[in-house]
């Protein structure tokens, strides 16, 4: 394949995406609607590689519409140029028009100092989407790259890691032509999990593509911790709901309600598989004035005892969802005792960690675990609660 065949299909029609059962015994996805994307997004291209994003998302800015995302194209040999701003297009249609001759007027040199596309690049989204009612949509760099070249002013990695301290996301696509030395340099260009090739094993780059996009969609409110593949690593793979961790003291039913005020669709978290179970107990290890000295750790999760099962909690106006009889179950040693009479589950330290241990619904008071859904494709969340 030649360079100037390369032609990237962007955020292509997304026929259908999964919607998300709350009733389901599963942890919520993040939301995987492209139609709905919501982000400032620069792609910086190369001479001779085209990105084209296609139709079902909404491009541009809208009075009625929240969910869109702006694109602005920079392209960049020896120095970058600026063919669209963020606010030119305003339709798919706009972007095909002007991508090829953006990349026609990009003099097709062997120099390409990726380090003045980024900068390029910062210098958008600072005047453009900074002190803008967008500030608080979350900013991805789409690089592509077939050459890795320039060091001291003209090094791009300062660059990247300035935008990726901002928060900023980057994704980069490697035009691989056998360099093992770009993947590398790509590599660290790279927000995490984001650097991909062209030529990678599984032939899936607009879906590699567009899941980064999803995932960088994909976050908390202020004041809440994303469940994550892992604690420890933020860049770690997201699901689509937020915890947090609550230091008052209050019987089962009182801490339920108090989730509930405390955020839109917001519960006691659940814990369907150990894995989300150890990433609550990381969080409240994490956080200050949670856990008592010579006291045992002790949390209220959504784990309640209704109607001859036990079920878990749910943001309001959605029943309860059972627990299957051969789910996940973390029961400390003869427990459940007494069901109908202490009908509330609690996280009680057990050993190194914590395990569950039914309690009185009313009377009792222990910390408590809120859990709400993320913001992403299918919820839209407004700048006062996401820290820009
Ligand atoms: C790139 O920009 C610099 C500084 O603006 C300028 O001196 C140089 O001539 C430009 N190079 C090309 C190839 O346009
Ligand atoms: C992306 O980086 C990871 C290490 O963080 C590496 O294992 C992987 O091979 C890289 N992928 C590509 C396409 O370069
Ligand atoms: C743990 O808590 C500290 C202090 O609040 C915070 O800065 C840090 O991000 C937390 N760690 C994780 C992995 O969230
Ligand atoms: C909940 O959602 C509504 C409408 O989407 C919004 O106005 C409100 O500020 C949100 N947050 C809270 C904490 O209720």
């Amino acid at each position: 394949m030649k360079l100037n065949q390369f032609f990237l299909l962007l955020l292509s029609i997304q026929a259908g995406s999964a919607v998300y059962d709350p009733s389901s015994y599963t942890e919520r996805p993040c939301g995987d609607d492209l139609t709905n994307l919501w982000l400032d997004v620069v792609a910086v291209i190369a001479a001779n590689i085209a990105s084209v994003f296609s139709s079902g998302t909404k491009i541009g800015q809208s009075p009625t519409e929240q969910r869109t995302t702006r694109l602005g194209l920079v392209t960049y040999n020896s120095n970058a140029t600026t063919n669209a701003d963020l606010n030119k297009y305003n339709s798919l249609d706009d972007i095909y028009n002007d991508v090829y001759d953006a990349l026609g007027s990009v003099s097709d040199t062997t120099t390409s100092y990726l380090s003045t596309g980024l900068e390029a690049a910062e210098t958008l989204f600072n005047t453009q989407s900074d002190g803008t009612p967008r500030q608080h949509y979350k900013r991805v760099v789409i690089v592509y790259a077939s050459a890795y070249q320039g060091f001291g002013d003209l090094d791009p990695l300062p660059v990247a890691e300035r935008l990726r301290t901002f928060g900023i996301n980057i994704v980069t696509v490697a035009y691989d032509q056998g360099d093992g030395e770009l993947l590398e340099e790509m590599q660290k260009i790279a927000t995490p999990g984001f650097n991909f090739t062209n030529t990678d094993d599984t032939g899936n780059l607009v879906g590699q593509i567009q899941g980064a996009l999803l995932q960088s969609n994909c976050f908390c409110p202020n004041g809440w911790t994303q469940y994550r593949d892992s604690f420890s690593n933020e860049n770690s793979f997201r699901y689509g709901s937020c915890l947090q961790p609550v230091g008052i003291p209050a019987t089962w039913k009182a801490a339920q309600l108090g989730c509930s005020h405390r955020w839109n669709s917001t519960y006691l978290a659940t814990e369907f598989n150990p894995e989300k179970h150890d990433f609550i107990l990381a969080a409240v290890r994490n956080q200050t004035g949670f856990y008592k000295p010579n006291q045992p750790l002790a949390y209220h999760i959504g784990l309640n005892y209704a109607n001859g099962n036990w079920v878990w909690d749910q943001p309001a106006g959605l029943p309860q969802v059972s627990m299957p009889g051969d789910a996940w179950k973390n029961w400390i040693t003869s427990y459940p005792k007494n069901a109908a009479q202490n009908s509330a589950g609690q996280n009680l330290q057990n050993g190194f960690g914590t395990a569950w241990q039914n309690v009185a619904m009313y009377t009792g008071s222990s910390n408590y675990v809120c859990e709400t859904y993320s913001c992403d494709t299918d919820i839209y969340c407004d700048a006062s609660f996401v820290k820009h």
